[in-house]
């Protein structure tokens, strides 16, 4: 979740300092590498970076001293090489008179980094920022302008990314964009280019919001836009930012949850791509086969990942795996633990004291570790033998949204892997993870009206959704204070029927394959006069037999946990700002519980 900024100005001047501020406004996105460019008028290019935290970087190699009339700052979050000085951006082109960074992923960045060594371009890392650099060389030397080498690059640069460049002897910046977010801004005697709207805001209010296949060029003055496909103009005039900087950073939405909640397409898109391309999905695919036992340890919301995870690894693995609360290992498990067995730690904060202490009780008896983890450098990701991030960026809401999707993802990801398992499958899940957004939003908030004065709910579960029932009742509690209780399908018979009465309500969460059971159920509640919900995909059964079904699209019976998800996560957002609750921050709950 890289983040990339640019600055034109119409004089030569000390960049540094507005450089280092657009450095920390992008850190929320979570990074390990920070690295600042100018490029001075009499045509030198100033180049510094390292791995490490924007403040103590910016000290260590002076950013606030540096000069020049452009200037780009981009934070890396390693994907393509691992976090070096080298790797991290921006990048020079071979003969050092471009400069250029990006944000994003570049697919084909290995078979690019190929043809531009053997067309005798240096290549000096294995990050693909840099293959976007030499994409835009490649035509510059065949004679063409920036704007024409720009427009051949793109075609070239498989992925989703933004990226910035410049070059020596001239007065602009060039910006591109496909699939990653790039605005730009309009100040006086500048103009800026960055990831992420507030870093521009602190310093202008006009901005132009670039879209997939447009080239902006910035020049001191202001800024041009041009198509990729034809190099036509565009016009497009400048709008006037107003909302509060708040307001901005929950991008339109009335709160980061439900921000959050549709990152998911996006987050689960970007996790994909980052696992296709890593070097540490074969060691940790290898290493979760070769357990004696395999424990899959964390809490909250982020065990149930874990026994979802577990489901997967059984069903597409055939990898029995131990789900366990993380408290509850040490009392449980820690006298038979041996070197043998192998703990997959999973968090978001990386930081929760709970699992912290699970994962040293194991490591003293010599356990193997692996975490699943969204903040990156947290102490989880560092103290771990090995590490997969999340590849969230930052959540800011206390409730977990998209980190559950991507923990669900990876389990998925991973399990498939273990059964050998093509992943190509999963390549359509973003777009029904959009879809699912889109259509259940309508019943969700019809629902809302049914559901707002009730106290007491259940949601219930069987198979894959088992964990997802217990996930929904868990962000249900969290965010509407309610009594809301997760359970297995099959065992609400077996006494909390006795809750039922009129109106009571019951959601089912159903797969494909699990249908004839929920009809079961459905009907035991619905006789003692219950309110049945169904969240599923269409099934002529349950809509004959439910008294509201929220519909799923139509898919692999693999995806039907990470799509009933949304439905719940919905709800509990609408009921909790309905009950006038704020879902962002409910009472009493902590983001990171550091404490036992
Ligand atoms: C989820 O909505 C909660 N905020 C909480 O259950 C959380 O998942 C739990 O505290 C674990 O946190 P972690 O993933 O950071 O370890």
């Amino acid at each position: 979740m890289c983040g990339i900024f640019g600055i034109v100005t119409n004089k030569e001047q000390q960049l540094g300092p507005v450089l280092v501020s657009a450095a920390h406004s992008l850190t929320y996105r979570g990074y390990d590498s920070v690295g600042c460019a100018t490029l001075h008028e009499d045509g030198v290019i100033d180049l510094r970076k390292d791995v490490g935290k924007v403040a103590s970087v910016a000290e260590r190699l002076g950013f606030d001293t540096m000069i020049g009339k452009r200037g780009i700052v981009q934070l890396r979050w390693a994907t393509f090489g691992a976090p070096s000085q080298v790797n991290a951006q921006p990048h020079l082109d071979s003969d050092g008179d471009m400069v250029g960074a990006h944000n994003g992923n570049v697919v084909n960045n290995v078979e690019l980094m190929a043809q531009f060594t053997a067309e005798g371009m240096t290549v000096r890392s294995t990050n693909d920022g840099e293959s976007c650099v030499h994409a835009v060389e490649r035509y510059v030397n065949q004679g063409y302008g920036m704007l024409e080498a720009i427009r051949r690059a793109y075609h070239d640069l498989e992925g989703d990314y933004a990226f910035i460049i410049g070059r020596v002897g001239e007065e602009q910046l060039y910006a591109f964009k496909k699939g990653s977010g790039l605005v730009a801004g309009i100040g006086e005697g500048a103009t800026y280019a960055s990831s992420d709207l507030p870093s521009i805001l602190a310093l202008t209010r006009r901005v132009v919001r670039i879209r997939d296949g447009e080239i902006v060029v910035l020049r001191p003055a202001g800024v041009d836009l041009y198509h990729v496909e034809d190099g036509q103009p565009i016009k497009r005039e400048p709008e006037l930012v107003t909302e509060s900087m708040d307001a901005v950073a929950k991008g339109g939405y009335a709160h980061f949850m439900l921000k959050e909640i549709h990152e998911q397409p996006g987050v689960a898109r970007e996790l994909l791509h980052l696992y296709d391309a890593s070097a540490d999905i074969a060691p940790v695919v290898g290493k979760l086969r070769q357990a004696r036992h395999l424990y899959l340890i964390g809490c909250g919301t982020s065990y149930h990942a874990c026994l979802l995870g577990a489901v997967y690894m059984a069903r597409l693995a055939g990898r029995p795996a131990i789900p366990i609360l993380a408290p509850q290992f040490i009392p449980q498990y820690a006298p038979t633990i041996g070197p043998e067995d192998v703990g997959l730690f999973v968090s978001q904060s990386g930081e929760t004291k709970d699992v912290l202490n699970a994962f040293h009780v194991g490591q003293r008896r010599g356990m193997g570790s692996i975490s699943l983890v969204n903040v990156i450098g947290s102490t989880l990701m560092n103290e771990t033998e090995h590490a997969l991030p999340l590849a969230c960026g930052y959540e800011i809401s206390v409730p977990a949204t998209k980190t559950f999707m991507n923990q669900a993802l990876a389990f998925l990801y991973l399990a498939l892997r273990m059964g050998g398992h093509n992943t190509g499958v999963l390549a359509r899940l973003p777009e029904l993870l959009q879809v699912t957004l889109t259509t259940v939003d309508a019943p969700v908030r019809a629902l809302e009206s049914r559901l707002v004065q009730r106290d007491d709910l259940y949601c219930l579960g069987y198979g894959l959704t088992y964990p997802i029932a217990l996930e929904g009742a868990l962000k249900l509690k969290e965010v509407t204070y309610a009594h809301c209780e997760g359970m297995l399908s099959t065992e609400f018979k077996h006494g909390p029927l006795s809750a039922v009465d009129e109106g009571y309500p019951v959601i089912f969460a159903t797969g494909p394959e699990d249908v004839g059971l929920a009809v079961s159920g459905i009907n035991e509640v619905a006789v003692r006069g219950g309110h049945t919900i169904a969240i599923a995909a269409a099934d002529a059964r349950l809509q004959a037999n439910a008294h509201t079904t929220i519909t799923l699209p139509d898919a692999d019976p693999l995806f039907t946990p990470l799509l009933a998800t949304l439905p719940l996560q919905l709800l509990s957002y609408y009921l909790g700002v309905a009950r006038g609750y704020d879902p962002d921050f409910p009472r009493n709950l902590s983001k990171t519980l550091t404490v036992d």
